[in-house]
C-alpha cells in the first residue's frame, strides 16, 4: 500500500537532482554520513520528524537514514514544502506526508500519519513543537483532562482537537503508549524552544529535551544569514516590488530581526526597527537602524516584516492606518503575529499562490504574504543549503545523542555540549576555504582553553 501523500510523485527526478545540489552544499550532513555512516549508530530509532518538507530537509532525512533509523516525516507548516523534494523521499521508500497547500485539516492528519510506525516512533525531531504538541496533548486529554478539548481557542486549535478525538475513537490509549516510548526530542526553532521550556516549567515535559536552536551554529547563522537571504527573496518572489528606497519596518530585533534588517538594508531598503527589549533596540540603533513605534511608521511605511514569535504584533488598527499597496508579511514562526483572524470579513482577491491583496474599510489595499505564515518558505524555498547544513548536522547530533545516552538526561531541556558546536562550525569551513589560525600551547593557556578547543566559556555569547 502507498505509505505517502505527496503532490505529484514524478517530480520525483527533478527533486533528486536538486538534492544532489543540495548535498554539495551541506558538508556537515555529507561529514557526518562518512564518520557515522558505517556503524549504523541509529539502528533501531523510528523518528517522526516534523520540520519543512523542503531539499535541505531531504539531505537531513537521508543522513538519518544513512545512520540506520527509520524515518517518516510531515511539514511544519502548511505552505513550506517543496513537492519536488516530497516527491524524492516518497520515491526512495521513506513515507512523507506534505504537499504545499495543505488544509489545516491535513496538516494534523498528515501529522499524524508521520506517527504510524508499526511500533510507534521513539524519538522526535521537531520544528515549532506541533508533534511533541500532539502526543503530549493526546495523552492529557487521555488521562482525563478533557475540559482542555472543549475550551479551543483558535481555529487551528478546534483542528488540532478534531484529529486527537478522531484518533482517540481509532486507537484508544495510543496518545499515552506513543508519549511513553518516546525517548526524547530535539527541537529546532526558538518558538518550539519556548515551548519545551514552559513545558518543563509546568512539569509536563515527559522526556528530555535538545534544544537545537540554541546551538551557536543554529540561532545565530540559520536565524541571522538564513533571513538574510531568503527574507527579501520571499518578498521578491511575491511581489516583485522595487526594494531600493522603499521605507521597510522589522519588528523585532533578535537574530532574525538582524538578518531580516540586514537583508532589506542589502536590498536598498531603509529600514526601521521595532523592539520591546532594551538591549536589542540598542544594538539595532547602533547598527545603524531608526528604532520606532509601529505607529509612528504605520501609515508612512511601504514594507512590514514581523520576526518577533509574539503574538498580536502587527494587529488590525495598524492594517487599517496603512498606505494603499502596504506589503505585510512574517518570518517568525507563527501566524499569529499579524492579526490576520481580524482580516476574514474584509474583501481578499487571491494574486497567486501565497499572495492576497485584501481591502481596507477606508479603500486602501494590503499585500499580505503567505496568509501572515513564514514567508521566507512560503513564497521562497527556505535557507539556502550551506546554512542549513549547520543547523542540521545540530539535528543529527542531538538524535544521536538521545539515541545513544537519553536515559541518562532528566527530563529537562539541554544544549548541545560546546566542543559539538565547535565540530560543526569547522565542518563547514573548507567549503568556503576558511583558513583557521592553529594556537600555541603558550597562547593556548595565556587565554586558559586548550589548542583543540572549546576556545570559549559557556558564558561567552558570540
Ligand atoms: P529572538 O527571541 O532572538 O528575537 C525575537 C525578538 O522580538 C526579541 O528581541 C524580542 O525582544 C522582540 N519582540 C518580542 N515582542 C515584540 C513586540 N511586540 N514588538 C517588537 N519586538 C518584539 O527570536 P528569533 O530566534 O529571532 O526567532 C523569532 C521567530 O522566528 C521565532 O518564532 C522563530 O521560531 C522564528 N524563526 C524563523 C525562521 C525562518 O526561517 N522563518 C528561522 C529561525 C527562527
Amino acid at each position: 500500500m502507498q505509505d505517502y501523500v505527496v503532490k505529484d510523485i514524478s517530480l520525483a527526478q527533478y527533486g533528486r537532482r536538486e538534492i544532489e545540489i543540495a548535498e554539495t552544499e551541506m558538508p556537515g550532513l555529507m561529514a557526518t554520513r562518512a564518520e557515522f555512516g558505517d556503524a549504523k549508530p541509529l539502528a533501531g530509532a523510528r523518528i517522526v520528524g516534523s520540520l519543512h518538507m523542503t531539499i535541505q530537509t531531504a539531505v537531513l532525512i537521508e543522513t538519518l537514514v544513512a545512520l540506520g533509523a527509520d524515518v517518516r516525516w510531515a511539514s511544519c507548516n502548511i505552505f513550506s514544502t517543496q513537492d519536488h523534494a516530497a516527491a524524492a523521499i516518497a520515491e526512495s521508500g521513506v513515507p512523507v506526508f506534505a504537499i504545499k497547500g495543505q488544509s489545516l485539516e491535513e496538516h494534523w492528519d498528515y501529522l499524524d500519519r508521520s506517527f504510524q510506525f508499526e511500533d510507534g516512533p521513539n524519538l522526535i525531531l521537531d520544528d515549532g513543537g506541533d508533534a511533541t504538541l500532539y502526543v503530549l496533548l493526546g495523552a492529557r486529554v487521555e488521562a482525563g483532562e478533557s475540559d482542555l478539548i472543549e475550551t479551543p481557542t483558535s481555529e487551528e486549535e478546534e483542528v488540532v482537537f478534531a484529529q486527537i478525538k478522531k484518533r482517540m475513537a481509532q486507537s484508544p490509549g495510543w496518545f499515552t503508549k506513543m508519549r511513553d516510548q518516546i525517548k526524547g526530542v530535539s527541537e529546532e526553532t526558538t518558538t518550539g524552544v519556548h515551548r519545551l521550556y514552559d513545558l518543563k516549567k509546568k512539569g509536563l515535559l515527559p522526556f528530555p529535551a535538545i534544544n537545537v536552536n540554541d546551538s551557536v551554529t543554529k540561532s545565530k547563522f540559520d536565524n541571522k544569514y538564513g533571513c538574510k537571504e531568503s527574507l527579501v527573496d520571499g518578498i521578491r518572489r511575491a511581489t516583485d516590488t522595487m526594494m531600493a528606497g522603499k521605507v521597510a519596518v522589522v519588528c523585532g530585533y533578535g537574530d532574525v530581526g538582524k538578518g531580516s534588517a540586514a537583508s532589506l538594508r542589502g536590498a536598498g531598503a531603509r529600514v526601521k526597527v521595532t523592539e520591546v527589549d532594551p538591549i536589542c533596540a540598542l544594538q539595532a540603533a547602533m547598527d545603524g537602524f531608526e528604532v520606532v513605534l509601529l505607529e509612528d511608521v504605520v501609515s508612512s511605511a511601504d514594507i512590514f516584516i514581523t520576526t518577533t514569535g509574539n503574538k498580536d504584533v502587527i494587529r488590525i488598527e495598524h492594517m487599517r492606518e496603512m498606505k494603499d499597496m502596504a506589503i505585510v508579511g512574517n518570518i517568525g514562526h507563527f501566524d499569529n503575529e499579524i492579526q490576520v483572524a481580524s482580516l476574514k470579513n474584509h474583501k481578499w482577491t487571491n494574486i497567486k499562490d501565497q499572495v492576497d491583496m485584501i481591502e481596507m474599510p477606508s479603500g486602501h489595499r494590503i499585500i499580505l504574504l503567505s496568509q501572515g505564515r513564514l514567508l521566507n518558505l512560503g513564497n521562497a524555498t527556505g535557507h539556502p543549503s550551506f546554512v542549513m547544513s549547520a543547523s542540521f548536522t545540530n539535528q543529527v547530533l542531538a538524535q544521536l545523542e538521545l539515541w545513544k545516552n537519553g536515559g541518562e538526561y532528566e527530563n529537562d531541556v539541554y544544549i548541545l555540549p560546546k566542543h559539538l558546536d565547535e565540530k560543526v562550525a569547522a565542518l563547514h569551513l573548507d567549503r568556503i576555504g576558511v583558513k583557521l589560525t592553529k594556537l600555541s600551547s603558550e597562547q593556548a593557556s595565556y587565554i586558559g582553553v586548550t589548542p583543540e578547543g572549546p576556545f570559549k566559556p559557556e558564558h561567552y555569547r558570540y
